[in-house]
Formats: C-alpha cells, structure tokens, sequence
C-alpha cells in the first residue's frame, strides 16, 4: 500500500505541474484529491490493515494530501497570474484607434431654404403667421372666391377628408384667415405664412406634400409697383443680382390682376432641361393683387383699402439654390443626398 500511494504522488504531481489551465488544473485536483478521488478510495482500503500498519499509512496519506494540496496551490497561484496577463495583452486597448465621433443632425435642405426666405421678409417688416394643415373647404376655396363647383377648382386636385374639410392645397387660406382677424380693427397687414400643402401631383418638379410661403400685404395705397418691387428685391437677395426675373399674366380667382413668377433656370442655363421642360423657366411662384371680393369677404372696406399676395414654392427655390433636378430626392432621405447639406452650414 504505501508503493501505492507513493507512486499516486509520483503521478499526481506530474499532473499538477504539467497542467495547462486553471480548468485543468482543477480537474486533476478532482482526479486525485477529490471526494471519489484515488487517494480517497486507498484510505478506504486501510480496513484491511493491521492495527499497526493503520496509523502509520493514515499518516502517510495526509502527508501526501497535505503536499499535493501545498503544490496545487502553488500552481494554481501560477496559472493564475499567467491567465490574467494573457487577459491584459489580449484585452489591451489601442490608444492609436480614431475616436467614435458623435453624430449629430443638421437642417434639412427644405428649411434650410425656409430659413432664408423667412429670413429676407423679416428684414422687410414682415410677421409671421401659421395655420392648419387640414382646412375648411371655406378657407381654402370659397374665402378665396372659388365657390363650390367653380372650375378653378380644378386647377389643384385635392385631398378631401370629408366633404368639407381637406388637405389645404395651398397657403392662400392663411390670407382670409389674416384678414379676417385683422379687418375688424381695419388693421394694415405684412405677413408671411410659411408651411405644408397637399396635392395630387408627382413628377420631377411636383410632389404630393411640397411647402409654400404665403405673402400678403394690405393697407392703403398698396399698388401692383408695391408687389413687382417687393418680389424682385426677394429674389435678388435669394439667388442673386444677375437673376433673371420673369412675371406672366396668370389667372387665380383670388388675385386680379395675376401673375406667375419664373426664374432663369440655374440648371441648364436657361438651355432646356427636364425640370424647366425645355423652356429655360421655372415657375417658381403666384401672385397678384387682392381680389376687392377677397376683401370684402374677409371684412375689408375695398374702396379703402387694396393689397397684393402671393404664394411661392419652396422646393423650386431649394432646387434653384442648391442645383438639383428632382424634388423627389428632397423626401427619399437617401442621407448620401441628405449629408452634403451639413457641409453647407445654416446658410
Ligand atoms: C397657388 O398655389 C396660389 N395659391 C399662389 C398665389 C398666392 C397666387 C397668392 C396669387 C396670390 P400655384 O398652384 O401656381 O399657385 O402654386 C404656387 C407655386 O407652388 C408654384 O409656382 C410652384 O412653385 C409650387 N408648386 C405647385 N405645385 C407644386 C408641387 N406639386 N410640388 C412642388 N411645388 C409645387
Ligand atoms: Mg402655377
């Protein structure tokens, strides 16, 4: 018995020393020290013994055990230390890596443009007002003398909600709004009305949702020279000096005279392209001198008192400004189109 146990330690510790891993290490530490290990199992063999042989080999297997025990520490202690520097290169952090930089948003292209045009009026005294999306078939068509049936009406396909409540397809309702408020203390007016409108329009220069900025101007003495003048010093401080400005007689029901506003197309150079069709133009707003019925509907005295509006679409300005040939991509958020606008700045 005691070559058996001898050659047990003989083994036991060249399992201990050759061991790899904590794990492993651990494993032969079961193996040979453990509950069902080999010494155990040699202890319980000792019934066989004589009595004096008995004390004798117990003492020789807790020597043993406690020599084991005193090399597992020592190799324990060992892999230890060699698994957390193996952790520590492994886990080093390279402090030469580029940092993670913050993304941050930035404004979108259309208010963007909104911005500066905002910007333009309140130089020249304007306020700003705002209104509702979803619109009273009353602001949007009737105020503005297009009664029901009026085939006008026809001239923006709308979105109707309920047979009396629709989708604005314009800013011009926010002019009766503003009138009608202001009128009761015949108060002069200057506003814009920047926001959403809807239609049912899709191609390269229309879009279903699109943006306008309304004007209107109302008081005593406001001339057709008043609308020219304010339209053109716009323009030139949007695009710039040598833009060439073009008004052509129109029609809309709430304006008389009217006019349409085209701008010298910044694409082609006025050559012909898809989004001036060939022309060299591109509309880029309405306009014209309030309808003296317009006035009269919304509480004004029209013998007292005239004005002229107009209505602009943003995105043929932001197409204008920035040299892009569809509206669309405005809406797609493909951030490679998108991303190019942070490099331009709030300006
Ligand atoms: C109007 O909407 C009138 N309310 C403008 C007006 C206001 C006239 C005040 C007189 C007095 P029009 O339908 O032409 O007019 O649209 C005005 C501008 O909106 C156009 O010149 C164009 O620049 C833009 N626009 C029209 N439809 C679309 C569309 N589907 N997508 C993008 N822009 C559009
Ligand atoms: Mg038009």
């Amino acid at each position: 018995m005691e070559q058996q146990i001898k050659a047990l330690q003989i083994e036991a510790t060249e399992k201990f020393a050759a061991a790899n891993s904590l794990e492993q290490l651990n494993d032969f530490k079961v193996q040979y020290l453990g509950k069902k290990g080999s010494l155990t199992s040699i202890l319980r063999g000792m019934g066989n013994l004589s009595a004096e042989e008995r004390p004798r080999m117990g003492q020789l297997v807790n020597d043993v055990r406690k020599v084991l025990e005193d090399l597992f520490e020592t190799v324990s202690a060992k892999l230890s230390q060699q698994e957390l520097e193996n952790r520590l290169s492994s886990e080093k952090i390279d402090i030469t890596l580029p940092g993670r930089v913050n993304k941050i948003g930035h404004i979108h292209p259309i208010n963007l443009t909104m911005r500066r045009i905002k910007d333009v009026f309140l130089k020249m005294g304007f306020s700003i007002y705002e209104g509702p999306e979803v619109e009273s078939d009353y602001y949007n068509f009737e105020a503005l003398n297009l009664p029901k049936d009026h085939p006008a009406r026809d001239m923006q396909d709308s979105f109707y909600i309920t047979p009396e409540f629709l989708l604005r397809t314009h800013t011009s309702p926010m002019q009766a709004r503003t009138m009608e408020v202001n009128s009761k203390e015949n108060k002069p007016i200057r506003m814009i009305a920047p926001g959403k409108v809807y239609r049912r329009d899709y191609d390269a220069t229309h879009s279903p949702m699109f943006h306008q900025v309304e004007g209107l101007v109302v008081g005593e003495d406001i001339s057709l020279a008043d609308l020219k003048g304010t339209l053109e010093l716009f323009l030139k401080e949007i695009f710039s000096e040598d833009v060439k400005v073009r008004l052509r007689p129109s029609f809309f029901p709430f304006t008389e005279p009217s006019a349409e506003v085209d701008i010298s197309c910044v694409i082609c150079k006025g050559a012909g392209c898809r989004v001036c069709k060939s022309s060299g133009w591109l509309e880029i707003l309405g306009s014209g001198m309030v309808h003296p019925r317009v006035l009269e509907m919304s509480g004004y005295d029209s013998s007292k008192v005239s004005g002229f509006a107009f209505g602009m679409g943003v995105e043929r300005i932001a197409m204008l400004l920035y040299g892009i040939d569809d509206l669309r991509l405005f809406f797609e958020n493909d951030l490679r189109f998108i991303r190019q606008f942070a490099l331009r700045g709030i300006k």
